[in-house]
């Protein structure tokens, strides 16, 4: 029924891969390869670009002047891997770190790895499910009825695969809080018995365009259970989907690139898709990341080169699209309209007070696969985001507002605060090493100077009209950003996806999925290990750390180092910050961060299969003696990825994302029964946590 990602056979018929002694991709399962990112792991990179890493001039003048020595290093490394071959597979269970000291905020029993398909905390902790897909938003939808799906019933229901979470407080009304999710993709075989993938009904494909887009539900908490609940609230609750309308703003929005037939003005789009990870905003809004859009689009091949090109570096097909919408909405096909790809893969703003505002697509942005966008305001109360191009070998952007956040609550501060991502500077990111090239072999050894770490700047794309990229007008930078980084010379990096600064600190964490082609031997588009992304075939990921200069957000030069290399602690190309990797969980493919009340650090993952264990939610202390020590506070039912955490100091909400996405799965023969028991189909859900505390009362996270 679908295309397993490479890696697939053999990912679940032995034990764990071990990164260094397998060819392998660090991909989900077969459904969610092809239904989320449209398989995007099986195709080949889409960046083409030979920009190149400053590393590899260093390595031309090392191995000129130093063969011996780098050829010293590769034997080492040769040598690490022989040894490593004779060690056991990783274990799936935790080590415990009841030894060493919980930092504040984390003492919590760190959770056992496990491929339990179930919601599993640590001890003293409760869940209830918050939100499950098909549950109503609006007020006057129908109760979700698996068997009897419409799509009329789903563009009032809880839409499926939700990713993103976000909730800002609703003042006066006692615990209550408008909460933003993104419903990422949908995956058909799963939503509905018998689906032909050759031919999907017209109501299938209407009911996948419903399920797509976002919510804003109000939820509330009751602080004596801790439980949580959806609200129907008639003013607040609402659903944007595949065909509700947005704008486009920013200096790309009315150019010829935007316009179509049914759009004339360049600034008016039905849908958002794919919407992936986001983030809450100082002023109040959600952002939310247009993901893998490509998929959606069919038939790249058309007949203008120009065209087809731009559609090559986002990954667009060439053939029919896997849910095949253009059959019913000739928009999704290019060779009707060429331009429609060009309306998708920006950041959305949504204003969750001001349910009759139309929701915002910023151009000024940029476009490409955003994995979400996070703002830190700059001292002077400009807004700076950070966001990654969640592709294997894409890039690092940030965005720096002129004008200034203006505090408060009136009507006039929200109308100026709404406007804050109009106008602004849009940077890629270029790192550099400070160890030689040869001192990185890619299996993850450290280099001599004890750190993966160096320098790097923010270079310019585009401010306002102003295109900085030679050939390039500042309207194509805007909607080809993919193609302007290339030109400027942008570090490929290893998917990255969730980018956010620490409250506490403001240095920012970049969470850096995975890439099994990083070095790949024989590939035709790779790119060598750089200090930046240490590891060949890096099936599970690393976390960096960046400090801008003076610790100012606008600043355009940076340090960085890497805090986690991830996987089974007992592989020796880990690394956790320097901490005692005995007292540390294994994680593969941090996705989603969040930060806690005392300036922990809080990853979700996407590819726990990688290990053959359940994604989770980890907690990461970065401070002092602890700094490094990571350890898994809940995992999600089988076939789960963990999306979408919201880190308080009373309570985490966790998205279990496509549940039972196992092999061979169906509504016939369901994987999981996630959240709902024997006899129901999975379904992705918003599941709240809290802590058990004295008398039954919950108590604080992690205290
Ligand atoms: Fe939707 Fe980059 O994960
Ligand atoms: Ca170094
Ligand atoms: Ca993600
Ligand atoms: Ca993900």
């Amino acid at each position: 029924m679908s295309q397993p990602c490479p890696d697939e056979a053999d990912r679940r018929s032995g034990p764990v891969p071990l990164p260094l002694l397998t060819e392998r991709h660090a991909g989900r399962q077969g459904l969610t390869c092809r239904y989320r990112c449209g398989n995007a792991c099986a195709h080949e990179e889409p960046n083409r670009s030979d920009n190149e890493y400053f590393g590899d001039v260093l390595a031309r003048a090392v191995s000129r002047r130093g063969v011996l020595r780098a050829g010293a290093v590769l034997s080492i490394a040769a040598g690490a891997t022989t040894a490593f071959a004779g060690q056991a597979a990783a274990s799936p269970v935790a080590p415990a770190a009841a030894g060493a000291r919980r930092p504040r905020g984390l003492n919590y029993e760190p959770v056992a790895a496990n491929t339990t398909d179930a919601i599993t905390l640590a001890p003293g902790y409760d869940h209830n499910v918050v939100i499950r897909w098909g549950d109503p938003v609006v007020p006057g939808a129908p109760a979700f009825d698996f068997e009897n799906q419409t799509a009329e019933a789903q563009a009032g229901q809880f839409g499926y695969n939700n990713d993103f979470c976000g909730l800002v407080p609703l003042r006066g009304s006692g615990e209550r809080y408008l909460m933003f999710s993104s419903h990422e993709y949908t995956i058909e075989p799963l939503m509905f018995r018998g689906y032909d993938e050759d031919d999907p009904t017209d109501e299938q494909i209407r009911i996948g365009l419903a399920a797509h887009g976002l919510s804003v539900v109000v939820v509330e908490r009751d602080r004596k259970t801790g439980r949580m609940a959806a609200v129907l609230d008639e003013k607040y609750n609402r659903r944007y989907t595949a065909t509700s309308e947005f704008v486009l703003d920013g200096p790309a929005a009315g150019s010829d690139l935007l316009k179509t037939s049914a759009d004339e003005s360049g600034t008016r789009v039905l849908g958002t898709l794919n919407n992936c990870a986001g983030g809450v905003t100082p002023w109040g809004t959600f952002l939310s990341g247009e993901e893998n859009f490509n998929q959606y689009f069919a038939n790249a091949a058309v007949a203008d080169p120009t065209v087809a090109g731009r559609a090559q570096r986002y990954g667009i097909t060439e053939e029919a699209s896997d849910r095949k919408w253009e059959r019913l909405e000739s928009r999704f096909d290019m060779t009707q309209e060429p331009n429609e790809p060009n309306r998708f893969g920006w950041i959305v703003e949504v204003d969750p007070h001001d349910p009759d505002a139309t929701p915002v697509k910023h151009t000024a942005l940029g476009r490409f696969k955003h994995e979400g966008a996070t703002i830190r305001l700059a001292r002077d109360g400009r807004a700076v985001a950070y966001m990654g191009d969640d592709e294997r070998f894409d890039y690092v952007y940030k965005f720096v507002s002129d004008a200034k956040m203006m505090k408060g609550e009136s009507s006039r501060a929200r109308e100026h605060n709404r406007t804050l991502l109009t106008q602004g500077t849009l940077y890629v990111a270029r790192f550099n090493g400070d160890s030689p090239a040869a001192e990185i072999d890619g299996s993850g050894r450290l280099p001599a100077d004890g750190a993966f770490d160096g320098g790097g700047e923010w270079i310019p794309l585009a401010a306002g009209d102003r295109s900085f990229v030679d050939g390039m007008t500042a309207q194509e930078v805007y909607v080809f950003t993919r193609q302007a980084a290339d030109k400027a010379g942008a570090t490929k990096m290893d998917r990255p996806e969730d980018v956010e600064a620490n409250p506490h600190s403001g240095h920012v964490f970049i969470a850096l999925t995975n890439n099994t082609d990083r070095g790949k031997a024989g590939a035709t588009r790779t790119a060598p290990a750089d200090e930046a992304n240490p590891r060949n075939n890096n099936a599970h990921g690393h976390v960096l750390e960046l400090v801008e200069d003076d610790n100012d957000p606008t600043a355009t030069g940076f340090r960085w180092s890497i805090l986690l290399v991830c996987g089974d602690p007992n592989d020796p190309s880990t690394y956790f910050g320097g901490y005692d990797k005995s007292q540390v969980s294994p994680i593969t493919s941090p996705d989603n961060i969040a930060f806690d009340g005392h300036g922990n650090l809080w990853i979700s993952t996407d590819s726990g299969l990688a290990l053959n264990i359940n994604d989770g939610l980890y907690g990461v202390s970065l401070e002092g003696e602890t700094r490094g020590r990571t350890t898994l506070f809940a995992s999600v039912p089988a076939g789960a990825e963990c999306c979408g955490p919201v880190i308080t100091s009373d309570f985490v909400l966790i998205s279990p994302q496509h549940p039972g996405d196992l092999d061979d799965a169906s509504p016939e023969t369901p994987k999981t029964t996630f959240p709902d028991g024997p006899g129901t189909q999975p379904r992705p859900s918003v599941v709240n946590i809290w802590r058990v505390g004295r008398n039954g009362s919950p108590g604080r996270i992690g205290e």
